[in-house]
């Protein structure tokens, strides 16, 4: 005879209410290419010079992998993770999670941020990668942050990498010129003094506009009105215009966005940290906010654009240079393929 069904009884236990914690930025690092590609020798190659580069996009040269020294998203990644762990002082055995931003990763399966959590050594960490191009490093350190707050993790590891010389056609010179590959990561960790963290963070995407940048991978990826024959597979294709128009606009529609958030005005914040996309487009923001230049940090013209790699290279850069001061006010703001567009606002 079965026994007659006992009734469900909910627990008297409530769910812990999260900590109340801070989090603060305890380590960032980088990690470069040693090959530089200059203007000079991208003069030597295509139908382009020096001049029109520097007018349009500000660039004069950029790093790039070198596939059969072994470079790529795993080892750039690898070296910003490990120097950004050092300058935190944090054994990678104690790492919770690692979160790799990338659209170039080694492999897709498995996520490369897996291989880079055992090359570490962060034998208990979680790992995966995030795709939202350009935006990516911004998306990770505000997930990163959230699981950190929320009091389920306390050292996570936020990599912002990409290789974009493996997905642009050597031979298209509107994109080979635009972009270079770097590595940038930061550590994440609680702590006791709750002011420090994200004041405001935004997290947008217009798939609608997934045509403007996109990488084919068969003739069934590519839409109507680009030409087959004239697109070549496995390469990013970019309507430059397009996307220049959307990242003037974004980049201030999203700046005024989080600022509404957090109830600041511009001249609150004491440092933009944005994605190195033109330095046009950085230039426009930063005369809509009336912003003086050392507020609105620019490396493009050494490094190109970098996509993921990017935000955390200039963070890397920044802190190292002593120009992250402590209590800080630093906004990061990105915009890329998707469409995707981020920002987090940081009190540092
Ligand atoms: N050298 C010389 N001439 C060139 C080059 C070059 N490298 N590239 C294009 N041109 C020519 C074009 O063929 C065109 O010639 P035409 O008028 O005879 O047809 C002319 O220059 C103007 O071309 P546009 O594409 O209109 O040039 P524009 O002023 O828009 O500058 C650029 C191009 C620099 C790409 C710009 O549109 C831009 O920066 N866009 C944003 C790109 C961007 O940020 N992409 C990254 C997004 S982030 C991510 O997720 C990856």
């Amino acid at each position: 005879m079965t026994a007659p069904p006992q009734p469900i009884r909910r627990s008297d236990a409530r769910p812990p209410t999260p900590p109340a914690v801070g989090v603060r930025l305890a380590g960032t690092g980088h990690a470069l290419p040693e090959t530089r590609l200059t203007n000079a020798d991208l003069e030597r190659v295509l139908d382009t010079s020096d001049e029109w580069i520097v007018q349009r996009t500000g660039i004069r040269e950029r790093r790039v992998c070198r596939r059969e020294r072994g470079e790529g998203v795993h080892s750039l990644a690898l070296d910003a993770a490990r120097a950004a762990l050092a300058d935190a002082r944090v054994d990678p055995a104690d790492l919770d999670l690692v979160i790799l931003s990338s659209v170039t990763g080694d492999t897709l399966v498995p996520a490369t941020s897996c291989r880079i959590a055992a090359d570490l050594g962060a034998d208990r960490a979680g790992a995966f990668d995030l795709a939202a191009a350009c935006s990516g490093f911004v998306y990770g350190l505000n997930i990163a942050h959230d699981l950190i707050r929320g009091g389920a993790y306390r050292t996570i590891c936020v990599i912002g990498c990409d290789a974009m010389s493996r997905i642009v056609d050597p031979s298209d010179r509107r994109t080979v010129i635009l972009f270079g590959d770097a590595a940038g990561a930061a550590v994440l960790r609680p702590t006791d003094d709750t002011s420090k963290g994200v004041l405001a963070q935004c997290m947008h995407a217009d798939g609608s506009r997934w045509r403007d940048l996109y990488l084919p991978h068969s003739r069934l990826d590519i839409p109507d009105g680009d030409d087959p024959d004239d697109t070549p597979l496995h390469c990013l294709r970019m309507r430059g215009r397009e996307v220049y128009k959307f990242a003037v606009i974004t980049f201030s529609d999203l700046i005024d966005e989080t600022l509404a958030k957090a109830g600041l005005v511009a001249d609150d914040i004491d440092l933009f940290i944005a994605h190195q996309s033109n330095a046009r487009i950085l230039e426009s923001a930063r005369e809509r906010f009336g912003l003086p230049e050392q507020k609105m940090y620019v490396n493009i013209d050494r490094y190109g654009n970098s996509s993921a790699g990017s935000v955390p290279l200039c963070l890397s850069e920044l802190r190292a240079a002593g120009r992250v001061g402590d209590g800080n006010l630093v906004m990061f703001v990105a915009f890329g393929a998707g469409l995707t567009w981020a920002s987090s606002l940081w009190r540092v």
